[in-house]
């Protein structure tokens, strides 16, 4: 598979008169053309601000971008114009957020907006617009597609909300859709649908996901590959097998253990005690060692950096495993990484 994106060393802080936030702390991670990737962690780990990052959303005028790449083919979308970077969004790279109510127009009807982004993206005329408005529509699996477009927004379900947002993000086959926790406002059985949609329409079309969510068991239905965020850097990435069958990073291996067992209940994390750090109590060495179990006393000194093992995705953050070989070099963990 192609490379899609590459984002490098990505920084993203935020300033104010008293402390810098370091929301996005020297973030690197690749997606390939059509594949799902998850972003998990914690509350306020930094996953939301890696993507506004990506699309240059970042909420000014405190937060910035200090530092790093958002490589889409040759061109580095950190360096684009406003102008320029309104063509990527929505075109090349869609987002959905958890709560759709808050990205519709509540005064205009599902249609107008639907057929503004498809104008605009697509310069078509109006005729053609409501058109593929109503083929997008049936397409997401809404029902009576011709009537529901001249509804507003609020007449609809949660479920069908998201939906709608879905056919608004998927209108010019972007090549990347972004979504911040798309399903977390919504019921489990609604959940499951609009996941096996947006598996439907990545396959049909190839479009790229990263998805971005506190559920380890929404990922493991959609993702094939998992990116853990902890206090602003990645910690672990791998395949999602790798993740659930052998987890390295102490703070992966919690979230794992925090899962539901009961078949198909999908539950909220809630792991390992303890909390994230805030910007004051940021530890010197692991930002993660104060929750660690198996933290020794180079944690508290020294900061890890990711290492990935040659010729493999997979990468950890974590003492417990050797700089030169990425291989297991202490004996308390039931884990190895060859
Ligand atoms: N406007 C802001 N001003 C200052 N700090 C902010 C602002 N927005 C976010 N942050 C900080 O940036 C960090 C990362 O936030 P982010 O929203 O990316 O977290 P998240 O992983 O998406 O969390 P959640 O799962 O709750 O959505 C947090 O520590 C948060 O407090
Ligand atoms: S580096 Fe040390 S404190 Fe950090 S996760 Fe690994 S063992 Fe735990
Ligand atoms: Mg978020």
């Amino acid at each position: 598979m192609k490379d899609l994106l590459k984002v490098k060393n990505l920084k993203t802080h935020f300033f104010d008169k008293k402390q810098t936030v370091k929301a996005v702390d020297g973030v690197d991670f690749d997606i390939r053309t059509g594949e799902t990737v998850a972003l998990v962690g914690e509350s306020g780990c930094g996953k939301s601000m890696t993507s506004l990052s990506i699309m240059q959303l970042v909420p000014g005028p405190n937060g910035k971008i200090v530092d790093g790449e958002v490589m889409m083919g040759s061109k580095n979308l950190l360096k684009l114009t406003e102008n320029e970077m309104c063509q990527i969004r929505g075109n090349e790279i869609s987002m959905i957020f958890q709560e759709p109510m808050t990205s519709l127009n509540p005064v205009l009807t599902v249609g107008e907006q639907i057929i503004e982004v498809i104008t605009y993206h697509k310069r078509l005329p109006r005729k053609e617009a409501v058109k593929q408005a109503i083929e997008l529509l049936n397409m997401v699996g809404i029902p009576r597609a011709e009537e529901i477009i001249t509804d507003f927004p609020h007449r609809l379900s949660g479920g069908m909300r998201q939906r709608v947002m879905i056919a608004m993000a998927m209108s010019c086959d972007p090549k990347l859709l972004i979504a911040d926790e798309p399903t977390t406002a919504l019921d489990v059985t609604i959940q499951a649908q609009i996941l096996d949609l947006m598996r439907d329409l990545s396959r049909k079309v190839n479009t790229a996901i990263l998805l971005i969510t506190h559920d380890l068991g929404v990922v493991s239905e959609l993702a094939e590959r998992i990116i853990v965020m902890y206090a602003g850097q990645i910690v672990e990435q791998a395949s999602v097998d790798d993740i659930f069958d052998n987890p390295l990073h102490p703070y992966t291996q919690g979230l794992i253990e925090s899962v539901p067992d009961i078949e198909g209940e999908i539950g909220r994390l809630n792991p390992i005690t303890g909390n994230v750090p805030t910007p004051e109590q940021m530890p010197s060495g692991c930002r993660f060692a104060p929750r660690c179990t198996h933290a020794f006393g180079r944690c508290f000194e020294e900061e890890p950096v990711l290492l990935s093992k040659r010729h493999n995705t997979r990468a950890v953050r974590c003492f417990l495993y050797d700089e030169e070989t990425g291989v297991k070099n202490v004996t308390d963990t039931k884990n190895t990484y060859s």
